[in-house]
């Protein structure tokens, strides 16, 4: 079982294979932002990989349509879509949290 990292809270919880990055850290706590609680249409969940995006399933469909093809400039996927590829190492994303939920 691999981990994940949550920034900017630095929490830490191993993620099963399989799981998303989503369930993951709404286990740990985290507050990912959502409406759809995990459905891939509020497009709320974003994240950006920070660390080990080779840990992670590919881009699908419902992703593209909420973030468009610019993965590989902007970093960003839908948490509740990304999950820990079988095998796979640690990541470390950062919460794309709105302003209202930021720290001053
Ligand atoms: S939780 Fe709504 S798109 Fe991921």
């Amino acid at each position: 079982m691999a981990s994940v990292t949550f920034q900017p809270f630095g929490t830490t919880v191993a993620i099963a294979d399989g799981e998303s990055l989503f369930d993951a850290g709404r286990r740990a706590g985290v507050p990912i932002p959502t409406a759809c609680v995990g459905k891939a249409t509020c497009g709320l969940c974003r994240v950006k990989i920070l660390v080990g995006e080779a840990a992670l399933t590919p881009m699908n469909s419902d992703e593209k349509r909420h973030l468009g093809n610019t993965y590989f400039i902007s970093k960003l996927r839908l948490s509740c879509q990304a999950r820990a590829a079988v095998g796979a190492g640690d990541a470390t994303i950062e919460v794309a949290l709105p302003d209202a939920m930021r720290r001053k």
